[in-house]
């Protein structure tokens, strides 16, 4: 079984949302150190070792949802205690991280949202990061978690994959019946984060049961600073394949689906779309999300420099923009 430090792995190994992190790469090469030296290629792999700018930290896979097409499945409960979590975030901050994202699993299911608020407010509070930011389902978030932590959160996005409940059962979207609609949930959110000067953004996921959808409407009016929009992926062990907990190939949709899709939308300048080709870049070049060495074990740089990150792929899609609510000049 893995080690459940490697639940820290805040970084590495996987796709950019999904299980670990992504960083951006500021190359700390000095030329000439290596110069007349006998150091192994492991040992120069770490002197080049990157700069963790933007992290994605899964504390826990649980979640109480059940999307069909998930790719971050749970697969233990184990979820690191606050201290340790708050080490390995110093850490990285020493190591130069600007940004944090809080995903999961459901991010606001463990301690019902204290976990998540103690580590938000740590964040802002104690390290100072420009932005913290977290991508939730939604249903678990009380007006209370925006009175006690929401100054320090900066961004709040929402999954949201239709505006059509009956389309929300199909793909499992949902806390099953006699539970709070999501999308009243969605508004309600959307609102408490104008109230309470949070950003708000929209994570939506096309597959097959959404593709024809026409959503620009509920887009324009939710108004989010911004709206990913994600190709469906599939990743081996985690959605797909014999070991997986989730079979997700039927929510799968073409490169031309997609791109009919985004075509559909073009009116909605917020849209950023995230292709399968852009998501695929880190440990999963090869379609799979294979764990790295925990930043608690081996160190940031020693994390980062086996984590097979691609720095131009980060770039290229996006992963540099504006991320502190301070500098967003949103009219609340
Ligand atoms: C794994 S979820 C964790 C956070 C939270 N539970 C949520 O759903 O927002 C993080 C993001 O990954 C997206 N996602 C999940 N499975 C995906 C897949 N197969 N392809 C693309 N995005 C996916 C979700 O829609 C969500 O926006
Ligand atoms: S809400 Fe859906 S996408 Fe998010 S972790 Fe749970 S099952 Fe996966």
């Amino acid at each position: 079984m893995a080690s459940p430090k490697l639940l820290l792995q805040l970084c590495i190994s996987s796709l950019h949302h999904i299980t670990a992190s992504v960083f951006s790469l500021v190359w700390r090469w000095t030329p000439g150190a290596f110069k007349g030296t006998d150091r192994t290629l492991e040992e120069r792999k770490v002197q080049n070792a990157t700069t963790p700018t933007s992290v994605n930290y899964h504390f826990t896979r649980k979640c109480n949802y059940k999307c069909g097409f998930c790719f971050h499945t749970a697969k233990t409960s184990f979820v690191l205690p606050l201290e340790e979590a708050k080490r390995g975030l110093r850490l990285l901050k020493e190591a130069g991280m600007e940004k944090i994202n809080f995903s999961g699993g459901e991010p606001f299911l463990h301690d019902k949202g204290d976990f998540l608020g103690r580590l938000v407010q740590y964040c802002k509070q104690d390290l100072q990061l420009p932005s913290v930011s977290i991508i939730s389902n939604g249903s678990m978030i009380k007006e209370k978690w925006f009175q006690t932590y929401g100054e320090h959160l900066d961004i709040l996005a929402i999954s949201c994959d239709s505006f059509d409940e009956a389309t929300n059962q199909l793909i499992g979207r949902t806390q099953g019946s006699g539970r709070k609609s999501h999308l009243d949930n969605l508004y309600r959110i959307r609102s408490w984060c104008q109230q309470y000067k949070v950003a708000f953004k929209i994570n939506s996921v096309i597959n097959t049961f959404n593709v024809d959808e026409d959503m620009t409407e509920h887009i324009v009016e939710l108004n989010p600073v911004r709206w990913k929009v994600f190709q469906c992926l599939l990743i081996d062990g985690e959605n797909a394949g014999e070991v997986a907990l989730r079979e997700a190939e039927r929510f799968v949709i073409s490169d031309q689906q997609f791109q009919e899709f985004l075509d559909a939308h073009s009116s909605v300048s917020c849209l950023v779309p995230e292709s399968n080709e852009k998501m695929r870049f880190l440990d999963c070049r090869e379609g799979r999300k294979d764990p790295s060495k925990s930043i608690l074990d081996v160190g940031v740089k020693n994390a980062i420099c086996f984590s097979g990150f691609d720095e131009k792929m980060f770039l290229e899609r996006g992963g540099k923009y504006v991320w502190s609510k301070a500098d967003m000049k949103l009219d609340w």
